[in-house]
């Protein structure tokens, strides 16, 4: 196999993102379907949400939009909270292994182990994140953060042409 070949499932998921992405008439829809395809289709991603950022807000704060999984306390996030808060205001990926370890880390289930966030750029900046909870600890390898990148990718595009 070469070194550049994606595992099957997950080429699988990213091309039916791809469909989801051309299917969509807009990004709410497109992040909606999203949080469906990799809450039903990857199995270690326990909870699949968006949280968008009202940049407007004083002071700014992210939102929870669609989301499949456990109800979260955390619908607000301001941007000085949480691995969330760390993902949106430094506009970098954030993969936690063990989310106890982290300082930053707000609790939504006893049950997740891990975590990934990663930013949503429209215009050149922040607009959002796609964030995912897993009850197994380091769920997301290299191949996942591609993919939830390359999501997160799609719903910025959208954005943009809306
Ligand atoms: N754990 C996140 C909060 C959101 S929940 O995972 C849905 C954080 O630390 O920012």
């Amino acid at each position: 196999m070469a070194t550049t070949a994606k595992p099957p499932k997950i080429e699988e998921v990213r091309k039916e993102a791809d469909r989801l992405d051309s299917a969509a008439d807009t990004a709410d829809q497109l992040m909606k379907a999203i949080t469906l395809l990799l809450h039903e289709k990857m199995l270690k991603y326990n909870w699949v949400g968006f949280y968008m950022l009202e940049a407007e807000a004083s002071p700014p704060v992210l939102v929870l939009g669609h989301y499949q999984g456990a109800m979260t306390p955390h619908t607000r996030i301001f941007l000085n909270q949480g691995i969330c808060g760390a993902a949106a205001s430094s506009g970098k990926t954030v993969v936690v292994d063990d989310v106890q370890s982290d300082r930053r880390y707000l609790a939504c289930s006893i049950e997740t182990k891990s975590e990934i966030v990663v930013p949503i750029f429209a215009g050149g900046k922040v607009a959002g994140e796609l964030d995912i909870d897993s009850h197994f600890p380091a769920a997301f390898s290299f191949e996942d953060r591609e993919l939830v990148e390359y999501c997160a990718r799609l719903v910025g595009k959208h954005l943009e042409s809306s």
